[in-house]
């Protein structure tokens, strides 16, 4: 089975990301703006109070947050006690806001640039055995690339898929793909292990969800 794929936007290109973080940079030093916060703050917490349900889940697990933006899940993280904490941006933009966040904020949270779709480097930068790797609209992002996007969401899931071992959870937030298309696309590789709930919608008789959460584990 495949999926359609989405139509192609800018919001696929690392020039994109960078000219977008750049300005986030000016307004973040200048109005203390921490910038965009994609699908809504209640997306960080609906995580967040997931894991928090999850007694065998410890503060010390290693949660990895691929294509991490701003950073402000890590945050949110920190704050709740967690203390293995790993942001990973293509933009090096992105890693010097989300660097100058948690210093202002004194809390230790890792950054480095990588580029998730370079599959091979990936387990040397990130690790193989992440307890918790997270993703909020960055595959959303890759699949929207105006070049070859099937090659690309197929490197970045075998770039997931890696650093995780078989204890590992998955779990991702995508605003582009339903429910259905991710468990499509993600099949090979990867088990659903639960949903956590969305608001939904009613519209014709049917329910639709504005952002879907999977959390999945490795086959
Ligand atoms: C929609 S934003 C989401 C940012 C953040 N996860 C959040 O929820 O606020 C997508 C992010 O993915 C990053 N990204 C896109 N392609 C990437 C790639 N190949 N490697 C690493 N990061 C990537 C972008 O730089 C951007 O920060």
């Amino acid at each position: 089975m495949s999926v359609e794929e989405l139509n192609c936007s800018e919001l696929g290109t690392k020039d994109y990301w960078d000219k977008s973080y750049a300005r986030e940079i000016k307004n973040y030093k200048n109005f203390g703006d921490v910038g965009e916060i994609w699908f809504d703050e209640d997306s960080h917490i609906r995580v967040i109070n997931w894991l928090l349900q999850q007694d065998y889940i410890s503060n010390d697990v290693t949660i990895a947050d691929m294509g991490c933006g701003n950073g402000m899940l890590l945050i949110e993280l920190a704050r709740e006690g967690y203390k293995n904490l790993l942001g990973v941006d293509y933009s090096p933009k992105a890693i010097e806001l989300a660097e100058q966040i948690a210093k202002d904020q004194d809390l230790n949270i890792s950054y480095k640039v990588v580029d998730l779709l370079n599959t091979e480097l990936c387990q040397q930068q990130i690790g193989k055995s992440i307890g918790i790797v997270h993703d909020k609209g960055t595959y959303d992002a890759i699949s929207l690339c105006p070049d070859n996007p099937k090659e690309k969401r197929d490197a970045y899931i075998s770039t997931v898929y890696n650093v995780m071992d078989e204890k590992s959870l998955f779990i991702i937030t995508s605003c582009n793909w339903t429910e259905d298309e991710l468990l499509t696309s993600f099949a090979n590789k990867f088990c659903k292990k639960c949903i956590i709930p969305t608001p939904t919608f009613k519209f014709g008789g049917k329910v639709g969800s504005v952002v879907t959460s999977i959390v999945f584990t490795k086959k």
